[in-house]
């Protein structure tokens, strides 16, 4: 089976808030590949992040890859705002709303790539009608809602699971919760291409260590050669 080319995704919701302009910046320079963009709705997930006026605002600091996940519901009537202030991708979760291929539609209408998400107690079958409408699977190794959670091991499996389902279509097949270095080898063999991590890049928010931890993700991860 062929492996997708590796992206390492630092995600913006570890950041300081605070200093948003500079993370960026730095995580840029550090050699981030994608910019992970959590927008929660205190609905479907039981946090609140922040919305397209403040993500526009960033989008301005870097031309690399916005990967936006979206964890709300309804979330048919955001994906034009989020499409509007830059989203490159836009994810949305199969356990947000009871037509998720009108949501991928909508993605699409918009000129964006689009993802689906699945929650940990999601099956793939979710997921198994609609391979043709998208070009990312993410897979939740925690439950949605924030950072600094443990990866849930039974994830690997469902991992390895989708990446058969998935065969060789061009789509790519994203981690998210709880990746760090430790277990981006293991992931990457298991067939993910897109590492989202927030704690394991920005935890302590000390910007002089980010190239040196997307690095080390980076290169736990290319020790796979599939
Ligand atoms: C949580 C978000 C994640 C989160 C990951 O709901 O979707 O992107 O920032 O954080 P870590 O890498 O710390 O688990
Ligand atoms: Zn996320």
């Amino acid at each position: 089976m062929t492996h997708r080319p590796i992206r390492i995704a630092p995600s913006i919701l570890s950041a300081d808030f605070s200093r948003l302009g500079e993370e960026v910046r730095a995580l840029d320079a550090a050699g981030a590949d994608y910019f992970h963009v959590d927008i929660m709705d205190g609905h479907f997930v039981p946090n609140i992040s922040f919305g397209p006026m403040v993500m526009a605002s960033i989008r301005t600091l870097t031309t690399k890859t916005f990967d936006v996940h979206l964890m709300i519901a309804p979330v048919d009537p955001y994906i034009a705002a989020f499409a509007k202030a830059g989203a490159d991708s836009i994810t949305v979760h199969a356990e947000a709303g009871p037509h998720l291929q009108r949501s991928l539609q909508a993605i699409k209408a918009e000129g964006k790539r689009a993802g689906v998400a699945i929650n940990p107690g999601t099956p793939l079958s979710a997921v198994e009608h609609i391979l043709d409408d998208i070009d990312l699977l993410l897979v939740m190794s925690i439950n949605p809602g924030f950072g600094g959670q443990t990866f849930i091991p039974h994830a690997m499996e469902k991992i390895r699971q989708a990446k058969a389902l998935l065969g060789n279509r061009p789509i790519d097949l994203e981690v998210d919760g709880g990746v760090t270095a430790d277990n981006a080898r293991e992931l990457a063999q298991a067939g993910i291409n897109v590492f989202v991590a927030g704690t394991a890049i920005l935890g302590g928010n000390d910007t002089t260590t980010y190239a040196s931890r997307i690095a080390a993700i980076r290169t736990a991860a290319s020790t796979v050669t599939a």
